[in-house]
């Protein structure tokens, strides 16, 4: 485990009382463990601008009645296939199936592969997780 660093932080007392809230909200045991958390997903968010390779999940709902949308989403994930680690399909309903596509890659090819499948018509919802490969932060 890496060294751990104390430091002081100055901020002006309602910042400080807004940030307190947010902390208990969200059940933080600590300022530590907020600040800790803020500043990796801020580190991730930086890994998904330069270009290193980054790791996330792709979400999509859709019917699967509509047997060409799920031929396409089967095509685009198998001409991408070096960017997709596993795939869940779950069956929500008589109708309904959500999808969710692990990710590794660069994050423009990433970026690229989500909103083709999320461009897609019949698509009802499609969303990308930004996680990381955990290498860097
Ligand atoms: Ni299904």
């Amino acid at each position: 485990m890496s060294q751990v660093v104390r430091f002081g932080v100055s901020l002006e007392k309602e910042l400080l009382a807004r940030f307190d809230n947010l902390i208990e909200d969200k059940d933080y045991p600590n300022r530590s463990e907020a600040i800790r958390d803020l500043i990796r997903e801020t580190l991730v968010k930086k890994e998904w601008t330069k270009g290193r390779e980054v790791a996330g999940a792709i979400t999509l709902v859709y019917n699967h009645h509509k047997r060409e949308l799920v031929n396409k989403l089967m095509d685009i994930q198998h001409d991408f296939h070096q960017l997709i680690i596993s795939t869940q399909h779950i069956h929500l309903d008589h109708s309904n199936c959500l999808e969710i596509v692990v990710v590794r890659g660069k994050p423009g090819e990433v970026e690229g592969l989500f909103q083709k499948m999320r461009a897609m018509k019949e698509v009802k919802h499609g969303s990308l997780t930004m996680a990381t490969t955990g290498k860097s932060i």
